[in-house]
């Protein structure tokens, strides 16, 4: 292995704001805890939740903050503690402050490390893993979806998005998808969605005729605030309303008086719930590398931006032109 550096690039916020409070720094090179080992990212993912640390909505941790939660890359250090990762092994992560994947180098906690299989790229392994943890573990745990159930994905063509429908597909549900544009929606029609509902029309009448009154059984909503009351009439009875983002805003305060008309399982999960322990974390990962290797479940990536243009990224993601995953190359 080279020597490491003394400095690296990374992406930090000092304040929050606009993207373009996004600053392109020089910055020590992480040492390493016991536990953790040091990856060279190769590809970090931008997420939607990035913004929210970025604007204020979720507070940070520590300021300056280095921006980020997964990257895929090798590890090129370990500390003494670790014999899990041999140096060159090629691995995927996601993190919280302070390991954060927008730099050259990040130490993160080995029990968060999962090895990339030879079939996937590093590329595609950034590409799918945060998304698709979540998508996989909310179909699986908290939608508790079923062949034959009728689901309904909002933003379907986002980064979650297509990767719900097309997981949705493979497990044989009927698939109503939202999306802003006829060109999204025909990207959700390619991956699997049965029916299209532009999400300027009216959303719950179209719903109601689609499932001849029946309603949704889970609802899979990353949107949030523009959504959520749509989704409270769209609901069939004893359906699971999974609300999971703030894309167009966060959920005000709810009246848990509202649920008891269909008995709705109304549930805000994070992903990192569902794999806080290492057995989840490695069958769930082990399950959607399958999905991707088996070609049930395409990488959709929109962009790959050089670290230092994490701004545009941003940019992109937030006035709603992207489809798919954004990535940084490092
Ligand atoms: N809870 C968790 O653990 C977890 C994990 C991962 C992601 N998430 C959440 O999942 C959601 C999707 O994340 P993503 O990274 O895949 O993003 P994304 O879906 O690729 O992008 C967001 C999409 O939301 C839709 N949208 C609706 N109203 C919007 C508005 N006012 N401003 C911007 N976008 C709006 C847009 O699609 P249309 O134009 O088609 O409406 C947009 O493309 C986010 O809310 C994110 O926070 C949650």
């Amino acid at each position: 292995m080279a020597p490491l550096p003394a400095t690296m690039k990374a992406i930090q916020i000092s304040k929050n704001g606009g993207p373009e409070v996004l600053e392109y720094n020089d910055v020590p090179v992480p040492t390493l805890a016991a536990g953790q080992v040091l990856v060279k990212n190769h590809f970090a993912g931008v997420n939607y939740i990035d913004t929210y640390f970025r604007s204020g909505l979720y507070p940070a941790p520590t300021l300056p903050l280095t921006m980020g939660r997964e990257a895929s890359g090798e590890v090129v250090a370990a500390h003494d503690s670790v014999s899990r990762f041999a140096p060159g092994t090629r691995v995927a992560y996601m993190a919280g402050a302070p390991s954060a994947g927008y730099a050259e180098y990040t130490a993160v906690n080995a029990d968060s490390v999962v090895a990339i299989p030879d079939a996937l790229s590093s590329e595609e392994a950034a590409a799918i893993y945060l998304q698709g943890l979540t998508a996989w573990t909310f179909i699986r745990e908290a939608g508790e979806v079923k062949p034959g159930q009728w689901t309904l994905v909002h933003a379907a063509a986002g980064g979650v998005g297509t990767l719900l429908v097309q997981m949705l597909r493979s497990v044989g549900a009927k698939i109503i998808a939202t999306a802003s544009t006829d060109e999204k929606l025909a990207l959700a029609k390619k991956y699997g969605a049965d029916y299209l509902v532009n999400s300027n029309d009216d959303i719950v009448s179209k719903v109601k005729e689609i499932t001849g009154g029946h309603g949704v059984d889970a609802i899979f909503d990353g949107v949030g605030k523009a959504t959520f009351d749509a989704d409270l009439q769209m609901i069939a009875l004893k359906g699971h309303l999974i609300s999971f983002g703030n894309a167009s805003g966060a959920v005000p305060p709810v009246n848990i008086l509202q649920l008891g008309a269909k008995n709705v399982k109304l549930m805000r999960p994070v992903v990192n719930g569902y794999v806080s322990t290492r057995p989840d974390l490695e069958r769930y990962t082990s399950e959607l590398f399958d999905l991707v290797i088996s070609k049930k479940v395409e990488v959709k990536i929109h962009n790959i931006y050089p670290l230092k243009d994490a701004a545009q990224a941003h940019i992109d993601l937030e006035s709603r032109k992207t489809t798919g995953k954004l990535l940084l190359k490092l």
